[in-house]
Protein backbone atom coordinates (compact mmCIF):
# COMPACT_ATOMS: atom_id res chain seq x y z
CA UNK A 1 0.00 0.00 0.00
CA UNK A 2 1.32 3.31 -1.06
CA UNK A 3 1.69 6.30 1.79
CA UNK A 4 -1.42 8.10 0.54
CA UNK A 5 -3.58 5.04 0.85
CA UNK A 6 -2.12 4.36 4.15
CA UNK A 7 -3.33 6.94 5.89
CA UNK A 8 -6.81 7.04 3.84
CA UNK A 9 -6.91 3.42 5.52
CA UNK A 10 -6.00 4.36 9.03
CA UNK A 11 -8.33 7.28 8.62
CA UNK A 12 -11.31 4.92 7.37
CA UNK A 13 -10.75 2.15 10.35
CA UNK A 14 -10.76 5.22 12.69
CA UNK A 15 -13.92 6.71 11.22
CA UNK A 16 -15.49 3.15 10.86
CA UNK A 17 -15.50 2.88 14.80
CA UNK A 18 -16.37 6.61 15.28
CA UNK A 19 -19.55 6.92 12.50
CA UNK A 20 -22.24 7.58 13.30
CA UNK A 21 -25.09 6.32 11.50
CA UNK A 22 -29.19 6.77 11.47
CA UNK A 23 -31.35 3.78 11.26
CA UNK A 24 -31.98 3.70 7.88
CA UNK A 25 -36.48 2.72 8.56
CA UNK A 26 -37.70 5.38 10.91
CA UNK A 27 -40.84 3.33 11.12
CA UNK A 28 -41.69 0.18 10.07
CA UNK A 29 -45.62 0.24 8.07
CA UNK A 30 -48.27 -0.61 10.20
CA UNK A 31 -48.53 -3.84 8.59
CA UNK A 32 -52.17 -4.61 9.42
CA UNK A 33 -53.21 -1.45 7.92
CA UNK A 34 -51.28 -1.90 4.58
CA UNK A 35 -53.07 -5.29 4.18
CA UNK A 36 -56.35 -3.78 4.35
CA UNK A 37 -55.66 -1.18 1.72
CA UNK A 38 -53.96 -4.40 -0.55
CA UNK A 39 -57.07 -5.90 -0.42
CA UNK A 40 -59.23 -2.84 -1.05
CA UNK A 41 -56.80 -1.97 -4.24
CA UNK A 42 -57.18 -5.17 -5.71
CA UNK A 43 -60.84 -5.54 -5.45
CA UNK A 44 -61.98 -2.55 -6.97
CA UNK A 45 -61.57 -1.95 -10.93
CA UNK A 46 -58.19 -0.14 -12.01
CA UNK A 47 -57.67 3.69 -11.54
CA UNK A 48 -55.37 3.77 -14.82
CA UNK A 49 -54.08 6.71 -16.99
CA UNK A 50 -56.87 7.70 -19.31
CA UNK A 51 -56.59 6.65 -23.07
CA UNK A 52 -56.04 10.16 -24.41
CA UNK A 53 -53.54 10.79 -22.35
CA UNK A 54 -51.58 7.55 -22.44
CA UNK A 55 -51.66 7.89 -26.43
CA UNK A 56 -49.61 11.04 -25.67
CA UNK A 57 -47.02 9.47 -23.65
CA UNK A 58 -46.65 6.72 -26.02
CA UNK A 59 -46.13 9.68 -27.97
CA UNK A 60 -43.60 10.73 -26.45
CA UNK A 61 -41.22 8.00 -26.88
CA UNK A 62 -41.97 8.14 -30.28
CA UNK A 63 -40.82 11.82 -30.87
CA UNK A 64 -37.89 11.97 -28.26
CA UNK A 65 -36.76 8.94 -27.69
CA UNK A 66 -35.88 7.85 -31.43
CA UNK A 67 -31.82 6.86 -30.40
CA UNK A 68 -33.28 4.30 -27.88
CA UNK A 69 -35.89 2.62 -30.66
CA UNK A 70 -32.76 2.32 -33.08
CA UNK A 71 -30.53 0.76 -30.62
CA UNK A 72 -33.71 -1.24 -29.34
CA UNK A 73 -34.86 -2.37 -32.51
CA UNK A 74 -30.82 -3.65 -33.26
CA UNK A 75 -31.00 -5.92 -29.70
CA UNK A 76 -34.14 -7.63 -30.81
CA UNK A 77 -31.80 -8.74 -33.37
CA UNK A 78 -29.44 -10.01 -31.35
CA UNK A 79 -30.50 -10.21 -27.83
CA UNK A 80 -33.61 -12.68 -26.95
CA UNK A 81 -36.32 -10.17 -26.29
CA UNK A 82 -33.92 -7.62 -26.66
CA UNK A 83 -33.06 -6.80 -23.05
CA UNK A 84 -30.89 -8.81 -21.11
CA UNK A 85 -32.23 -8.37 -17.25
CA UNK A 86 -35.53 -10.01 -16.52
CA UNK A 87 -36.42 -6.76 -14.73
CA UNK A 88 -35.64 -4.36 -17.89
CA UNK A 89 -37.83 -2.36 -17.91
CA UNK A 90 -39.84 -2.26 -22.15
CA UNK A 91 -42.41 -1.16 -23.11
CA UNK A 92 -42.85 0.53 -25.21
CA UNK A 93 -39.52 0.14 -25.61
CA UNK A 94 -36.30 -0.64 -23.43
CA UNK A 95 -34.78 3.22 -23.32
CA UNK A 96 -30.85 3.11 -24.04
CA UNK A 97 -28.60 5.34 -21.28
CA UNK A 98 -25.46 6.85 -21.87
CA UNK A 99 -24.59 8.71 -18.51
CA UNK A 100 -25.12 7.94 -14.89
CA UNK A 101 -24.47 10.45 -12.30
CA UNK A 102 -25.78 11.21 -8.54
CA UNK A 103 -29.46 10.96 -8.41
CA UNK A 104 -29.50 11.21 -12.34
CA UNK A 105 -29.62 9.53 -15.86
CA UNK A 106 -29.26 10.60 -19.27
CA UNK A 107 -30.16 8.89 -22.38
CA UNK A 108 -28.83 8.28 -25.68
CA UNK A 109 -31.28 11.34 -26.95
CA UNK A 110 -30.17 13.94 -24.01
CA UNK A 111 -33.11 13.21 -22.29
CA UNK A 112 -32.64 13.47 -18.44
CA UNK A 113 -34.54 11.20 -15.42
CA UNK A 114 -34.11 11.03 -11.97
CA UNK A 115 -32.83 7.48 -11.10
CA UNK A 116 -35.08 5.59 -8.89
CA UNK A 117 -33.91 1.85 -10.57
CA UNK A 118 -30.44 2.25 -9.27
CA UNK A 119 -29.36 -0.47 -11.16
CA UNK A 120 -31.67 -2.85 -9.36
CA UNK A 121 -30.79 -1.40 -5.92
CA UNK A 122 -26.88 -1.87 -5.43
CA UNK A 123 -25.84 1.94 -6.11
CA UNK A 124 -26.80 3.37 -2.32
CA UNK A 125 -24.34 6.02 -3.21
CA UNK A 126 -26.26 7.11 -5.94
CA UNK A 127 -24.48 6.62 -9.78
CA UNK A 128 -20.52 6.47 -10.08
CA UNK A 129 -19.50 8.14 -7.06
CA UNK A 130 -15.91 9.57 -7.98
CA UNK A 131 -14.15 8.59 -5.00
CA UNK A 132 -14.92 4.87 -5.12
CA UNK A 133 -14.30 4.90 -8.69
CA UNK A 134 -10.46 6.48 -8.30
CA UNK A 135 -9.73 3.81 -5.68
CA UNK A 136 -10.91 0.98 -8.80
CA UNK A 137 -8.46 2.42 -11.16
CA UNK A 138 -6.05 2.83 -8.60
CA UNK A 139 -6.25 -0.91 -8.64
CA UNK A 140 -6.95 -1.72 -13.02
CA UNK A 141 -3.63 0.14 -13.07
CA UNK A 142 -1.77 -2.15 -10.61
CA UNK A 143 -2.67 -5.33 -11.40
CA UNK A 144 -6.03 -5.12 -13.62
CA UNK A 145 -9.02 -6.73 -12.76
CA UNK A 146 -8.30 -10.34 -11.96
CA UNK A 147 -5.19 -12.35 -11.27
CA UNK A 148 -6.66 -15.48 -9.58
CA UNK A 149 -4.46 -15.22 -6.52
CA UNK A 150 -5.14 -13.54 -3.37
CA UNK A 151 -5.41 -9.72 -2.99
CA UNK A 152 -5.00 -7.48 0.13
CA UNK A 153 -8.85 -5.94 -1.09
CA UNK A 154 -10.56 -9.53 -0.67
CA UNK A 155 -9.24 -9.72 2.99
CA UNK A 156 -10.32 -5.91 3.90
CA UNK A 157 -13.90 -6.39 2.47
CA UNK A 158 -14.44 -9.64 4.09
CA UNK A 159 -13.97 -7.96 7.37
CA UNK A 160 -15.75 -5.14 6.95
CA UNK A 161 -18.42 -7.47 5.90
CA UNK A 162 -17.78 -9.40 9.49
CA UNK A 163 -17.39 -6.23 11.72
CA UNK A 164 -20.68 -4.85 10.18
CA UNK A 165 -23.24 -7.96 9.87
CA UNK A 166 -24.32 -9.50 13.77
CA UNK A 167 -24.63 -12.44 11.92
CA UNK A 168 -21.18 -12.74 10.03
CA UNK A 169 -18.10 -14.09 11.40
CA UNK A 170 -16.90 -15.31 7.79
CA UNK A 171 -17.17 -14.67 4.17
CA UNK A 172 -17.16 -16.35 0.76
CA UNK A 173 -17.59 -14.15 -2.28
CA UNK A 174 -18.80 -15.38 -4.93
CA UNK A 175 -20.91 -13.84 -8.45
CA UNK A 176 -24.20 -12.58 -7.63
CA UNK A 177 -27.19 -13.00 -5.55
CA UNK A 178 -27.98 -16.19 -7.29
CA UNK A 179 -25.09 -18.07 -6.90
CA UNK A 180 -25.07 -16.99 -3.62
CA UNK A 181 -28.38 -18.57 -2.81
CA UNK A 182 -27.07 -21.50 -4.80
CA UNK A 183 -24.38 -21.64 -2.39
CA UNK A 184 -25.91 -21.22 0.87
CA UNK A 185 -28.58 -24.19 0.36
CA UNK A 186 -25.82 -26.40 -0.66
CA UNK A 187 -24.13 -25.22 2.39
CA UNK A 188 -26.94 -25.86 4.50
CA UNK A 189 -27.90 -29.63 3.62
CA UNK A 190 -24.23 -30.14 3.78
CA UNK A 191 -24.24 -28.70 7.22
CA UNK A 192 -27.61 -30.07 8.36
CA UNK A 193 -27.66 -33.26 6.09
CA UNK A 194 -31.20 -32.66 5.63
CA UNK A 195 -32.84 -32.11 2.38
CA UNK A 196 -35.88 -29.44 2.87
CA UNK A 197 -35.67 -26.33 2.00
CA UNK A 198 -38.59 -23.53 2.95
CA UNK A 199 -38.96 -20.53 1.43
CA UNK A 200 -41.92 -17.75 1.44
CA UNK A 201 -44.41 -17.94 -1.91
CA UNK A 202 -44.19 -14.95 -3.50
CA UNK A 203 -39.97 -13.97 -2.40
CA UNK A 204 -37.75 -13.89 -5.51
CA UNK A 205 -33.97 -15.62 -4.53
CA UNK A 206 -32.92 -15.30 -8.07
CA UNK A 207 -33.13 -17.72 -10.56
CA UNK A 208 -31.08 -20.98 -9.17
CA UNK A 209 -32.96 -24.50 -10.33
CA UNK A 210 -33.98 -25.09 -6.66
CA UNK A 211 -35.91 -21.21 -5.85
CA UNK A 212 -37.37 -20.56 -9.32
CA UNK A 213 -40.33 -21.73 -6.97
CA UNK A 214 -43.36 -19.86 -5.78
CA UNK A 215 -41.89 -16.84 -7.42
CA UNK A 216 -43.44 -13.31 -7.60
CA UNK A 217 -46.76 -14.40 -7.11
CA UNK A 218 -47.36 -17.13 -3.28
CA UNK A 219 -48.74 -20.58 -4.12
CA UNK A 220 -47.22 -20.71 -7.66
CA UNK A 221 -44.85 -23.67 -6.75
CA UNK A 222 -43.35 -24.66 -10.49
CA UNK A 223 -45.49 -21.95 -11.96
CA UNK A 224 -42.24 -20.33 -13.66
CA UNK A 225 -39.76 -23.64 -13.29
CA UNK A 226 -39.93 -24.17 -17.39
CA UNK A 227 -36.74 -26.31 -17.90
CA UNK A 228 -36.46 -27.23 -14.87
CA UNK A 229 -36.55 -30.87 -14.03
CA UNK A 230 -39.44 -31.71 -11.19
CA UNK A 231 -36.61 -33.65 -9.33
CA UNK A 232 -34.64 -29.85 -8.89
CA UNK A 233 -37.41 -28.30 -6.97
CA UNK A 234 -38.36 -31.85 -5.21
CA UNK A 235 -37.36 -30.24 -1.65
CA UNK A 236 -38.09 -27.02 -2.49
CA UNK A 237 -41.23 -25.68 0.01
CA UNK A 238 -43.04 -22.34 0.49
CA UNK A 239 -45.25 -20.96 3.10
CA UNK A 240 -47.69 -17.97 2.83
CA UNK A 241 -45.91 -14.81 3.97
CA UNK A 242 -46.77 -13.87 7.69
CA UNK A 243 -48.39 -17.85 8.31
CA UNK A 244 -46.74 -19.02 11.56
CA UNK A 245 -48.44 -21.93 11.37
CA UNK A 246 -48.22 -23.01 8.10
CA UNK A 247 -44.49 -23.05 8.51
CA UNK A 248 -44.41 -24.85 11.83
CA UNK A 249 -46.64 -27.34 10.01
CA UNK A 250 -43.96 -27.82 6.79
CA UNK A 251 -41.22 -28.25 9.92
CA UNK A 252 -43.44 -31.05 11.61
CA UNK A 253 -44.06 -32.65 8.50
CA UNK A 254 -40.49 -32.69 7.59
CA UNK A 255 -39.05 -34.10 10.49
CA UNK A 256 -41.05 -37.53 9.99
CA UNK A 257 -39.01 -37.69 6.63
CA UNK A 258 -35.63 -36.67 7.26
CA UNK A 259 -35.98 -32.79 8.20
CA UNK A 260 -35.77 -29.31 7.28
CA UNK A 261 -32.10 -27.94 6.32
CA UNK A 262 -33.17 -24.35 6.00
CA UNK A 263 -36.16 -21.47 6.06
CA UNK A 264 -35.34 -18.81 4.05
CA UNK A 265 -37.11 -15.72 4.11
CA UNK A 266 -36.15 -11.83 2.41
CA UNK A 267 -36.29 -10.78 5.89
CA UNK A 268 -38.48 -7.87 4.68
CA UNK A 269 -40.82 -9.99 3.55
CA UNK A 270 -41.01 -11.25 -0.26
CA UNK A 271 -40.03 -9.09 -2.99
CA UNK A 272 -38.34 -7.07 -0.81
CA UNK A 273 -41.33 -6.14 1.41
CA UNK A 274 -44.08 -6.09 -1.31
CA UNK A 275 -45.76 -7.98 1.30
CA UNK A 276 -44.23 -6.89 4.28
CA UNK A 277 -44.09 -9.01 7.67
CA UNK A 278 -45.13 -8.35 10.73
CA UNK A 279 -42.48 -6.78 13.45
CA UNK A 280 -41.79 -10.10 15.56
CA UNK A 281 -42.20 -12.46 12.03
CA UNK A 282 -38.15 -12.45 11.75
CA UNK A 283 -37.92 -13.68 15.32
CA UNK A 284 -40.36 -16.19 15.46
CA UNK A 285 -39.27 -17.80 12.72
CA UNK A 286 -35.61 -17.99 14.54
CA UNK A 287 -37.22 -19.80 17.55
CA UNK A 288 -39.27 -22.16 14.85
CA UNK A 289 -35.94 -23.10 12.98
CA UNK A 290 -34.14 -23.09 16.75
CA UNK A 291 -36.78 -25.12 17.64
CA UNK A 292 -36.60 -27.55 14.34
CA UNK A 293 -33.01 -27.50 14.34
CA UNK A 294 -33.61 -25.87 11.05
CA UNK A 295 -30.97 -22.77 9.50
CA UNK A 296 -32.06 -19.69 9.30
CA UNK A 297 -31.43 -18.15 5.97
CA UNK A 298 -31.76 -14.27 5.58
CA UNK A 299 -31.16 -13.31 2.17
CA UNK A 300 -29.80 -9.96 2.41
CA UNK A 301 -29.12 -9.17 -1.18
CA UNK A 302 -31.40 -5.86 -1.21
CA UNK A 303 -31.04 -5.23 2.67
CA UNK A 304 -27.68 -5.91 2.75
CA UNK A 305 -25.81 -2.32 3.66
CA UNK A 306 -29.38 -0.51 1.87
CA UNK A 307 -30.50 -0.99 5.83
CA UNK A 308 -27.26 0.15 7.17
CA UNK A 309 -24.23 -1.52 7.61
CA UNK A 310 -25.90 -4.64 9.46
CA UNK A 311 -28.58 -4.96 7.43
CA UNK A 312 -31.96 -6.59 8.30
CA UNK A 313 -30.60 -8.67 11.19
CA UNK A 314 -29.60 -5.74 12.88
CA UNK A 315 -32.46 -3.85 12.42
CA UNK A 316 -34.81 -6.73 13.40
CA UNK A 317 -32.08 -7.85 16.03
CA UNK A 318 -32.47 -11.35 14.99
CA UNK A 319 -29.09 -13.53 14.11
CA UNK A 320 -29.94 -15.73 10.65
CA UNK A 321 -27.29 -19.27 10.86
CA UNK A 322 -26.27 -17.86 7.16
CA UNK A 323 -26.56 -14.52 5.14
CA UNK A 324 -26.60 -14.16 1.53
CA UNK A 325 -25.92 -11.05 0.36
CA UNK A 326 -25.39 -9.11 -3.38
CA UNK A 327 -26.16 -5.73 -4.94
CA UNK A 328 -24.89 -2.73 -2.52
CA UNK A 329 -21.72 -5.45 -1.99
CA UNK A 330 -20.12 -4.51 -4.71
CA UNK A 331 -21.26 -0.70 -4.88
CA UNK A 332 -22.99 -1.49 -8.57
CA UNK A 333 -19.38 -2.86 -9.34
CA UNK A 334 -19.79 -6.19 -11.01
CA UNK A 335 -19.60 -9.47 -9.65
CA UNK A 336 -21.63 -9.03 -6.27
CA UNK A 337 -22.62 -12.08 -4.17
CA UNK A 338 -21.63 -13.50 -0.97
CA UNK A 339 -22.68 -16.05 1.25
CA UNK A 340 -21.42 -15.20 5.32
CA UNK A 341 -22.30 -16.93 8.09
CA UNK A 342 -21.36 -18.40 11.79
CA UNK A 343 -18.15 -19.86 11.29
CA UNK A 344 -18.62 -23.26 12.60
CA UNK A 345 -21.40 -23.21 9.38
CA UNK A 346 -18.75 -21.49 7.22
CA UNK A 347 -15.91 -23.66 7.77
CA UNK A 348 -17.72 -26.35 5.48
CA UNK A 349 -16.99 -23.48 2.44
CA UNK A 350 -13.29 -24.14 2.74
CA UNK A 351 -11.64 -23.62 -0.17
CA UNK A 352 -8.10 -24.18 -2.25
CA UNK A 353 -6.68 -27.47 -4.29
CA UNK A 354 -5.04 -29.18 -0.87
CA UNK A 355 -8.34 -29.03 0.83
CA UNK A 356 -9.66 -32.52 1.99
CA UNK A 357 -12.10 -32.03 4.71
CA UNK A 358 -15.66 -32.52 4.13
CA UNK A 359 -16.97 -29.40 2.14
CA UNK A 360 -19.91 -28.23 0.26
CA UNK A 361 -18.23 -26.84 -3.33
CA UNK A 362 -18.51 -23.39 -4.12
CA UNK A 363 -16.58 -21.14 -6.37
CA UNK A 364 -15.97 -19.15 -9.68
CA UNK A 365 -13.05 -18.00 -11.84
CA UNK A 366 -13.80 -14.78 -11.58
CA UNK A 367 -15.22 -14.58 -7.59
CA UNK A 368 -13.18 -12.55 -5.12
CA UNK A 369 -11.28 -10.40 -8.04
CA UNK A 370 -9.53 -7.46 -6.95
CA UNK A 371 -11.65 -4.78 -9.02
CA UNK A 372 -15.12 -6.35 -7.51
CA UNK A 373 -13.56 -6.25 -3.75
CA UNK A 374 -11.82 -2.67 -4.11
CA UNK A 375 -15.01 -1.41 -5.09
CA UNK A 376 -16.87 -3.17 -2.68
CA UNK A 377 -14.39 -1.85 0.20
CA UNK A 378 -14.98 1.68 -0.90
CA UNK A 379 -18.20 1.27 -1.64
CA UNK A 380 -19.04 0.06 1.85
CA UNK A 381 -16.86 2.34 3.68
CA UNK A 382 -18.19 5.42 2.37
CA UNK A 383 -21.71 4.71 2.70
CA UNK A 384 -21.03 4.12 6.94
CA UNK A 385 -18.39 7.28 6.66
CA UNK A 386 -21.45 9.47 4.67
CA UNK A 387 -24.28 7.38 6.46
CA UNK A 388 -25.85 7.07 3.18
CA UNK A 389 -28.56 4.20 4.43
CA UNK A 390 -29.69 6.88 7.00
CA UNK A 391 -30.02 10.07 4.73
CA UNK A 392 -31.36 7.65 1.70
CA UNK A 393 -34.05 6.31 4.01
CA UNK A 394 -34.91 10.00 5.00
CA UNK A 395 -35.31 10.47 1.53
CA UNK A 396 -37.56 7.62 1.02
CA UNK A 397 -39.84 8.87 4.13
CA UNK A 398 -39.42 12.52 2.30
CA UNK A 399 -40.82 10.87 -1.02
CA UNK A 400 -43.31 8.42 0.81
CA UNK A 401 -44.85 11.34 2.69
CA UNK A 402 -45.37 13.11 -0.74
CA UNK A 403 -46.37 10.35 -2.91
CA UNK A 404 -49.36 9.39 -0.02
CA UNK A 405 -50.53 13.41 -0.02
CA UNK A 406 -50.63 12.92 -3.57
CA UNK A 407 -52.73 10.14 -3.80
CA UNK A 408 -55.00 10.96 -0.52
CA UNK A 409 -55.48 14.35 -2.53
CA UNK A 410 -56.19 13.03 -5.69
CA UNK A 411 -58.98 10.51 -4.66
CA UNK A 412 -56.61 7.29 -5.68
CA UNK A 413 -56.84 3.71 -4.50
CA UNK A 414 -52.85 3.42 -4.66
CA UNK A 415 -50.92 2.23 -1.29
CA UNK A 416 -47.45 3.56 -0.96
CA UNK A 417 -45.42 2.40 1.92
CA UNK A 418 -41.77 2.48 2.51
CA UNK A 419 -39.07 0.64 4.85
CA UNK A 420 -36.05 3.51 4.18
CA UNK A 421 -34.96 4.17 1.17
CA UNK A 422 -37.07 1.12 -0.20
CA UNK A 423 -40.67 2.42 -1.33
CA UNK A 424 -43.61 0.35 -2.50
CA UNK A 425 -46.00 2.35 -5.01
CA UNK A 426 -48.78 0.07 -5.80
CA UNK A 427 -50.99 1.19 -8.16
CA UNK A 428 -52.15 -1.40 -10.20
CA UNK A 429 -51.68 -4.35 -7.23
CA UNK A 430 -50.41 -7.04 -10.05
CA UNK A 431 -48.49 -8.66 -7.43
CA UNK A 432 -51.00 -8.57 -4.37
CA UNK A 433 -53.30 -10.09 -5.90
CA UNK A 434 -54.88 -12.90 -3.80
CA UNK A 435 -53.12 -16.30 -4.98
CA UNK A 436 -53.38 -18.25 -1.52
CA UNK A 437 -54.86 -21.31 -3.51
CA UNK A 438 -55.02 -22.90 -6.76
CA UNK A 439 -58.41 -21.76 -7.28
CA UNK A 440 -58.44 -18.15 -6.40
CA UNK A 441 -54.77 -18.35 -8.90
CA UNK A 442 -56.87 -20.00 -11.55
CA UNK A 443 -59.24 -17.38 -10.85
CA UNK A 444 -56.95 -14.52 -11.08
CA UNK A 445 -54.94 -15.05 -13.85
CA UNK A 446 -56.68 -12.94 -16.70
CA UNK A 447 -56.73 -10.10 -14.61
CA UNK A 448 -53.25 -10.18 -13.63
CA UNK A 449 -52.43 -9.98 -17.27
CA UNK A 450 -54.30 -6.44 -17.57
CA UNK A 451 -52.99 -5.31 -13.82
CA UNK A 452 -49.53 -6.01 -15.50
CA UNK A 453 -49.97 -4.04 -18.00
CA UNK A 454 -51.28 -1.33 -16.23
CA UNK A 455 -47.98 -1.55 -14.21
CA UNK A 456 -45.75 -1.39 -17.62
CA UNK A 457 -48.16 1.99 -18.51
CA UNK A 458 -47.37 3.35 -15.09
CA UNK A 459 -43.73 2.92 -15.46
CA UNK A 460 -44.13 4.25 -19.48
CA UNK A 461 -45.35 7.28 -18.14
CA UNK A 462 -43.02 7.44 -15.30
CA UNK A 463 -40.50 8.08 -17.77
CA UNK A 464 -41.87 10.24 -19.96
CA UNK A 465 -42.29 12.25 -16.89
CA UNK A 466 -38.35 12.03 -16.12
CA UNK A 467 -38.81 9.46 -13.46
CA UNK A 468 -36.97 5.74 -13.80
CA UNK A 469 -38.41 3.61 -11.61
CA UNK A 470 -38.22 -0.71 -11.01
CA UNK A 471 -41.09 -1.71 -12.80
CA UNK A 472 -43.38 0.82 -12.39
CA UNK A 473 -43.82 -0.40 -8.58
CA UNK A 474 -40.90 0.08 -6.64
CA UNK A 475 -38.46 3.02 -6.05
CA UNK A 476 -34.98 2.72 -4.81
CA UNK A 477 -33.54 5.93 -3.06
CA UNK A 478 -29.73 6.94 -2.77
CA UNK A 479 -27.49 9.22 -0.85
CA UNK A 480 -27.86 11.20 -4.14
CA UNK A 481 -31.65 12.23 -3.19
CA UNK A 482 -31.44 15.26 -1.41
CA UNK A 483 -34.61 17.11 -1.06
CA UNK A 484 -34.40 19.06 -4.12
CA UNK A 485 -34.35 16.00 -6.01
CA UNK A 486 -37.34 14.47 -4.20
CA UNK A 487 -39.39 17.52 -4.55
CA UNK A 488 -38.96 17.76 -8.17
CA UNK A 489 -39.61 13.75 -8.26
CA UNK A 490 -43.06 14.90 -6.34
CA UNK A 491 -43.82 17.35 -8.87
CA UNK A 492 -43.48 14.98 -11.51
CA UNK A 493 -45.10 12.40 -9.96
CA UNK A 494 -48.23 14.63 -9.26
CA UNK A 495 -48.26 15.53 -13.33
CA UNK A 496 -48.40 11.59 -13.86
CA UNK A 497 -51.24 10.99 -11.82
CA UNK A 498 -53.34 14.11 -13.50
CA UNK A 499 -53.64 11.68 -16.13
CA UNK A 500 -55.38 8.65 -14.33
C1 LIG B 1 -33.77 -10.88 -2.55
C2 LIG B 1 -32.96 -11.26 -3.77
N1 LIG B 1 -32.23 -12.39 -3.73
C3 LIG B 1 -31.46 -12.78 -4.77
C4 LIG B 1 -31.41 -12.03 -5.92
C5 LIG B 1 -30.56 -12.47 -7.07
O1 LIG B 1 -29.43 -11.67 -7.17
P1 LIG B 1 -28.67 -11.54 -8.56
O2 LIG B 1 -29.56 -10.77 -9.48
O3 LIG B 1 -27.41 -10.81 -8.21
O4 LIG B 1 -28.40 -12.91 -9.05
C6 LIG B 1 -32.16 -10.84 -6.00
C7 LIG B 1 -32.12 -10.02 -7.21
O5 LIG B 1 -32.87 -9.08 -7.42
C8 LIG B 1 -32.96 -10.45 -4.90
O6 LIG B 1 -33.72 -9.34 -4.93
Amino acid sequence: MNAPDKILQQHVDQSISSVETTPAISQWPDVKELYGRFDALVNQPMRSIKRGAMAKVLEHFESRCQGSKRLAEDAKRVIPGGVQHNLAFNYPFPLAMKEAQGAHLTDVDGNRYIDFLQAGGPTLLGSNPASVRAKVNEVLDECGPVTGLLHEYEVKLADLICQSMPGVDMVRLLGSGTEAVMGAVRLARAYTDRKWVIKIGGAYHGWSDQLVYGMRLPSTGRMEAVGIPRGATAYTQECLPNDLGALRRKLQLNRLRGGTAAVMVEPLGPESGTRPVHPDYNRQVRALCDEFGALLIFDEVVTGFRLGPGGAQAYFDVKPDITVMGKCLAGGYPMAGAIGGRKEVMMMLVGGIGTTSKRAFVGGTLSANPLSCVAGYYALLEAQRLDAAGKAGRAGDRLQRGLAEIVERRGLPYVVYNMGSIVHLQTSGVLLLDTSNLYKLWRVKAEAKERKHMMEEMGAAYSAHGLITLAGSRIYTSLADTDEVIDDALNRFDEVFKLV
